[in-house]
């Protein structure tokens, strides 16, 4: 069996590369969803929708456990994925989503000065769904947590503007907006919880002062990643081992082949589904 990773589009790539980076030896197939991209704006009820879909083609593909590698369908949608789905049509199969995951990672980094402040900047949807401060109260209760919605970021990368000086006004400006809403502008952790940031990371650090930690998530959702699969040999032991990876996408090949160099930094071959 496999492990099936699915985004709204490209942007799970940024966190794919990390674990087939720390987990090279299991075998991967990547879901795209690049025809209804973005998810950022959307409803719960279609986001649950779409991806419902998006797990019901990878269990199909004899996929074992989805690591659900977009922030908006992890905020509104995993839970009920997890707590409604999987028992009545899958009881045997596993999701894990990306927020518990940074959110624990987090708490690990954290100074410890009770004055400190984390912001995080993600799409409207995830800010919307309040999923990161609930997560972190139940791990944290006494850190405060600056939410930027950054409506402009993922259009801009999926024009393929990741480059563009277009970028760096947004950028700057929900920089600004972020230390509004820091009275005491003592921002020590930015965490970038939108799969397409990690891509802007070099504008990213020319703006935030670098006192300010950034951390992105595809790393940290690695590490947790094969803890788990550690912690559940019932999973690990039925994964196949033959390094095979398959990039699915709801859209054009040629586009999705296109993007996914730059987040991905190397060349794939897609197959495009119908859903
Ligand atoms: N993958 C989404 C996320 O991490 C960003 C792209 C989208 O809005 O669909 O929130």
């Amino acid at each position: 069996m496999k492990i099936g990773i699915s985004d709204s589009g490209y942007g799970g790539l940024s966190v794919f590369r990390n674990i087939s980076a720390r987990l090279p030896e299991y075998d991967y197939i990547y879901l795209g969803d690049n025809a209804r991209t973005p998810y950022g704006n959307r409803s719960f009820e279609t986001i649950f929708h779409f991806s419902k879909q998006c797990i019901d083609q990878l269990f199909a593909r004899n996929c074992k456990l989805i690591v659900i590698a977009c922030n908006t369908a992890s905020a509104k949608a995993l839970r009920n994925l997890q707590q409604i789905t999987l028992p009545a049509e899958y009881p045997d199969r596993k999701i894990l989503g990306i927020i518990r995951p940074s959110v624990e990672a987090l708490t690990d980094l954290l100074p410890t000065s009770p004055h400190s402040e984390i912001a995080i900047w993600a799409t409207q949807g995830t800010v919307d769904s309040l999923s990161y401060p609930l997560e972190l109260a139940k791990l944290a209760p006494d850190l405060h947590l600056i939410q930027q919605a950054c409506p402009m970021l993922v259009p801009l990368v999926e024009a393929g503007e990741h480059d563009g000086a277009g970028l760096d006004y947004f950028i700057e400006k929900y920089w600004r907006q972020t230390l509004e809403k820091s009275p005491d502008r003592k921002i020590d952790v930015l965490l970038l919880a939108c799969t397409h940031y990690p891509l802007l990371y070099a504008k990213i650090r020319s703006v935030v002062p670098h006192s300010v930690k950034i951390i992105e998530q595809g790393d940290l959702v690695a590490t947790r990643l094969a803890d788990y699969l550690q912690r559940h040999p019932e999973v690990e032991t039925v994964l196949s081992q033959k390094q095979n990876r398959r990039f699915l996408t709801t859209d054009q090949t040629e586009r999705f082949d296109q993007l996914a160099k730059v987040f991905l930094g190397k060349s794939v071959l897609s197959e495009r589904i119908e859903i």
